[in-house]
């Protein structure tokens, strides 16, 4: 597709051909050179570990066109981190960190094109995955892996964008095991979050809110994204073993101490919900999405959140700021953009 086809303001969250994607590959005990490519295709053998054992990790990050027409990619370094831990624990070839960051640069390079402008609201997604490529029968790591970073440009995830969601909950339905892999980004997580997903969609809501697997009381996180609650000028977020550690909450976290906005990251019981003025889920690929109501499946209880229709003042607050320092309109103190060029 010529990117002057593209409706960026319209954009959904989903996947648009671009011109290139880099690829690494571990073999013989090392990483090789970052390899460029125009296929969206891999070949692999049938008996890859990826495809029968679940040896795959994938990340989310994005990159921003600023007023001032620089290309900044938020926080890299933390999502590079987090795909080294995604590939510890379920014994797959770590990628080292600088590697990540390299390849990083280069596809966000070599699609410029595909960088939505400034003001449209959407952004290019880079999407970096790990699989596992050795044939195994038994069920053993490969010894042979690869990375690569593919982008497409994104609008919002939730179809809302900034506008209030409905979510649900549900006991029925557990992504993760108590002690699993749920703080990691391994594509089994996601696997086992389909059918909760769709039933929630069937429902009409846009996510299912997780309850925790051990002792279904506290709240966890909301399908692909992190939750927060907001009362009496604190972000309330849960702590929890079995979430994905989100790079944006904790961005959020640290927004708002600067602005003098308290912050508890804590266990959270369901019942909690009733004393919350605003709600919010929160990623990279849902930036904040306000939360207006949220239904119990199991109780037919309802919890409702701000005015309907509005996003609440602490909400739209780390939301500007947050979407400030990406577009580069924000000071960005923590450092935590690396500029691409122009
Ligand atoms: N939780 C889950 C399960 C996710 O898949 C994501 C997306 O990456 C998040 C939370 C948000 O994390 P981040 O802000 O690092 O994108
Ligand atoms: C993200 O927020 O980057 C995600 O990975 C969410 C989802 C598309 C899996």
């Amino acid at each position: 597709m010529k990117e002057t086809e593209i409706d960026w303001a319209s954009l959904p969250f989903g996947y648009v051909k671009t011109d290139y994607n880099v690829r690494c590959t571990y073999k013989d005990g090392k990483w090789g050179d970052i390899e460029v490519s125009d296929s969206e295709y891999v070949p692999i053998h049938i008996a890859a570990t990826c495809l029968h054992y679940g040896q795959e990790s994938f990340e989310g990050l994005k990159a921003f066109r600023g007023k001032d027409g620089k290309i900044r990619i938020f926080r890299p370094d933390e999502n590079a981190k987090r795909f080294i831990r995604s590939a510890e624990g379920i014994k797959m070839q770590p990628l080292p960190e600088e590697k990540f960051i390299e390849m990083a640069r280069k596809v966000v390079e070599l699609n410029k094109r595909f960088i939505p402008p400034y003001g449209t609201g959407a952004s290019l997604y880079i999407r970096p995955l790990e699989i596992g490529l050795s044939p195994r029968v038994g069920v053993k790591p490969a010894d042979e892996y690869m990375v690569i970073m593919l982008v497409t440009p994104v609008g919002p995830y939730f179809k809302e964008g900034f506008k209030p969601t409905k979510v649900c909950l549900s006991r029925d339905y557990d992504r993760v095991a108590p002690k699993g892999t749920g703080s990691i980004k391994v594509g089994g997580n996601y696997a086992a979050s389909l059918v909760a997903g769709e039933k929630a969609h069937d429902m009409g809501y846009s996510v299912m809110l997780y309850l925790d697997p051990k002792e279904k009381k506290y709240l966890d996180e909301c399908g692909a994204a992190n939750f927060f609650g907001v009362r009496d000028n604190t972000y309330i977020t849960p702590a929890s073993e079995s979430i994905l550690p989100s790079i944006t909450n904790k961005s959020l976290t640290q927004i708002a101490e600067d602005l003098g906005i308290k912050v508890e990251r804590r266990a959270i019981k369901e019942e909690e919900l009733g004393t919350f003025e605003e709600a919010g889920a929160c990623g990279t690929a849902a930036v904040i999405s306000p939360i207006c109501r949220i239904d119990d499946l199991d109780t037919g209880k309802v919890y409702e959140f701000g005015e309907q229709g509005q996003a609440g003042p602490v909400s739209t607050k780390l939301y500007e700021h947050l979407r400030g320092i990406q577009n580069g309109e924000v000071e960005d103190i923590h450092g935590w953009c690396m500029e691409v060029g122009e």
